[in-house]
């Protein structure tokens, strides 16, 4: 295994650099519009040289030789760099700290999508092997790269830290777009510059890792970020536990990225012979700025880290904010028949359906016990999928399969199987009585899986699975690693889910499943994989989700973000919005509802068939086309506004939002983007509740006028929202 065999590269220019400045060999790694390169000659140290606009073969010299190439280490390792920021720290089983690694050979291996390169290093003493692997797309500006750290000693050894890349960032004024929030908050934007010094962006909830932080960062490279143009690199972890992405910036402003699992409480022992592979970082770079950076984001996304990414997704309801826990078969069935009747797809029934012995009356009790609450619904889940069916719609189902309560059956018989040490009382989450089950154990990993197993073999007509994780890790323990692995549960937690996610994939390649973490706790691209969507927030007022959806854009693309109309007052905010305005803002996303139909007067379920009817036609544009933020809700001009484009530019949808309302306000033209500007566009609103038409109604422009012009748009009154269609006429 160890023993590897050198072959000559193919597909990846190798070229001979100017011997004068000592470099022997340079890999050029490229994508469509964007370039890496590395210099890995044997036996010395690997150096990464540049990242950014792509170059070709004639670039290379003239960048070393200008004095442009970065003289850092691709994958700097403790023990042999002085006091710089490392991306891999081990402790050798005889207590040696260090590490000299060097490049041994270098593969290359061309994939239908990508080319894969891989650099074997070597530490000069230890038989201590890392692998870096740098994937390029061919039709995406992504580079994905990760390592694999092999134990090549008699002995274990101990991996201290072990990122999955080390990314140094030009010199100069360099700005960091990042997300933060909190439950009901979750994806908002912070900005901010690179000082000396250094930032780090962390995720310690132990299950979900998106609430708080986000394991995605834009790196503006030209100062403060614009949404069109500008150098962006973009960095997304494909990581669904704890994370720590850091940046260090000298006192002359070069900075370094750092991105991997967070290694806090964390330390891994590595068995001789055994590999440990660090989740991929997805690198991407855009002269277009933020835009651009995020549009490359949603291409790749949607082809390689979603599930299903380039599918339709249905329109359905939720039955959380219209019964929450009260769930009856008769409500379900008239649930159905609302939504059925507004012309929805798929009805959800969430939370409140199971439990045995003990009853999901309330959120403190029976997760974990996935039976049927026959007193609530007399028919099963099959009289549920047979009543969907009935109305030509699909069935869904909540669960949260990696979760107990202490009023379980599964925690009675299983009280091991909960993360928490033996010896310790383990201090519950939610409804006073949560525990998180321990999936580093392979039992809890079959039962979870079981989970869903046994719900889709007895309802094979389940279509739609939305799947909750409402805790983070508070009692830091394992009954089940033994004393020497104790510090793996952060990380093989989340090993363990995948596991369950891959077997889950392998037999229900076709179910939809959304990934929900108590509101936007999973949204990231470690489960997308095996995740058609996330549920971007619990909180689902309009306003708000303006700002959550918009910081959630930069990187996710919309056919990912479920979004939903829910009732006015909303339930969060106490707020009262317009319908329109609730279904203006869903209808950028995947639209659903989350509301009591019931409640709803005649003239609301109208509009909303009317809405519904429409996303069902702009659906492919908004699911799969280009977003362009146009207007930020963060710049404070009391408007916000953002569009998509089709790939074809045939097609646009625009969306304009008023957020503040007063006298005398000044509304700034709309300028669109994305358009082909020697197309002509005819302009129609959609989803209308004026009685007078817009004065452009049914005009037709230029996409160049409609860019540098711009629409002037009526918004009067507190909470009013546009919405158009543009297309192309010959
Ligand atoms: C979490 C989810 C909600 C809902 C409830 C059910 O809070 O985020 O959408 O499913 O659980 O208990």
């Amino acid at each position: 295994m160890l023993t590897l065999k050198k072959v000559i590269l193919a597909g990846v220019c190798l070229l001979a650099a100017s011997p004068m400045f000592g470099w022997e060999k340079d890999i050029l790694i490229s994508t469509p519009n964007t370039s890496l390169l590395l210099s890995a000659p044997e036996n010395e140290v690997l150096k990464i040289a540049y990242y950014g606009e792509k170059i070709g073969n004639a670039d290379v010299e003239n960048i070393y030789s200008s004095g442009l190439a970065f003289k850092e280490q691709a994958y700097p390792a403790f023990g042999s760099n002085g006091e710089n920021e490392t991306a891999l720290a081990v402790q050798h089983a005889d207590g040696n700290m260090s590490l000299d690694l060097v490049v041994k050979n270098v593969f290359s291996e061309e994939q239908t999508d990508s080319q894969i390169t891989t650099i074997v290093m070597q530490d000069r003493v230890y038989p201590f092997i890392v692998k870096v692997f740098y994937k390029a797309y061919k039709n995406l500006d992504v580079i994905e790269t990760w390592t694999e750290i092999t134990n090549g000693e008699k002995k274990p050894l101990t991996l201290l830290r072990y990122a999955s890349a080390f990314l140094p960032i030009r010199q100069g004024d360099v700005w960091v777009s990042h997300l933060h929030g909190s439950w009901g908050a979750e994806g908002g934007v912070v900005t901010e510059p690179l000082r000396p010094g250094m930032l780090v962006v962390k995720n310690h909830d132990g299950v979900r890792n998106s609430h708080t932080s986000h394991a995605e960062v834009m790196i503006s490279l030209d100062g403060k970020p614009t949404e069109q143009t500008g150098r962006v690199i973009g960095a997304a972890l494909c990581w669904s536990g704890n994370f720590r992405l850091s940046f260090d910036t000298d006192y002359n402003r070069v900075h370094r990225f750092i991105a991997g699992i967070d290694w806090d409480y964390s330390q891994y022992s590595l068995e001789p012979e055994e590999t440990f592979v660090t989740p991929e970082l997805a690198l991407t770079y855009s002269m277009e700025g933020l835009g651009g950076a995020s549009r490359n984001f949603h291409h790749w996304g949607r082809e390689t880290h979603l599930a299903h990414g380039s599918q339709m997704r249905d329109i359905l309801l939720n039955s959380w904010e219209g019964v929450y826990l009260d769930i009856k078969e008769p409500e379900m069935h008239q649930m159905m028949d609302d939504i059925a009747s507004m012309g929805g797809e798929l009805f959800v029934m969430d939370d409140g359906w199971f439990g045995g012995k003990y009853k999901r009356n309330k959120d403190n009790a029976a997760l974990g016990d996935w039976v049927t609450d026959k007193t609530k619904l007399p028919n099963d889940i099959a009289g549920l999928v047979n009543a969907a069916k009935e109305r030509g719609i699909k069935f869904g189902i909540w669960i949260e399969p990696e979760m107990t309560n202490n009023q379980s059956e599964l925690y009675e018989k299983h009280p091991d199987w909960i993360v928490c040490e033996p010896n310790r009382e383990p201090h519950p989450g939610r409804g006073g009585t949560q525990l998180v089950l321990d999936l580093s154990n392979p039992d809890v990993q079959d039962f979870v899986f079981k989970v869903v197993d046994d719900l889709m073999t007895a309802n094979p007509g389940i279509a739609y699975i939305k799947w909750d994780a409402n805790m983070n890790i508070i009692d830091f323990g394992s009954s089940y690693l033994t004393r020497d692995k104790k510090s793996h549960l952060y990380v093989d937690f989340h090993r363990g889910f995948e596991k369950v996610c891959q077997r889950i994939r392998e037999k229900y390649p076709d179910l939809v499943i959304q990934a929900c973490a108590s509101g936007g706790g999973r949204a990231n691209y470690g489960v997308l994989p095996y995740f058609d969507e996330f549920w971007v927030s619990d909180n689902t007022d309009a306003l708000q989700r303006i700002y959550m959806q918009w910081g959630t854009s930069y990187f996710f693309p919309a056919v990912a973000m479920a979004s939903h109309v829910s009732a006015a007052p909303n339930h969060q905010t106490g707020r009262i919005i317009p319908l329109k305005f609730r279904f203006d803002v869903a209808m950028t996303g995947r639209l659903g509802m989350e509301i009591q139909p019931k409640n709803m007067t005649e003239e609301e379920k109208d509009f909303s068939r009317k809405a519904i009817a429409t996303y069902k036609e702009i659906r492919p544009v908004v699911q799969q086309g280009d977003l362009y933020r146009l207007i930020s809700p963060y710049d404070k001009q009391g408007v916000a506004s953002l569009m998509y484009v089709a790939p074809d530019k045939q097609q646009a949808v625009f969306y304009a939002y008023k957020l503040e309302h007063y006298v005398n306000q000044t509304i700034p033209a709309f300028c669109m983007a994305g358009l082909d500007p020697d197309k002509r566009y005819r302009v129609t609103e959609l989803n209308v509740t004026d009685k007078q038409p817009l004065t452009m109604e049914g005009k037709v422009f230029s996409g160049r006028f409609l860019m540098d012009n711009g629409l002037v748009l009526p918004l009067r009154t507190e909470y009013a929202s546009r919405v158009l269609r543009l297309e192309a006429v010959n």
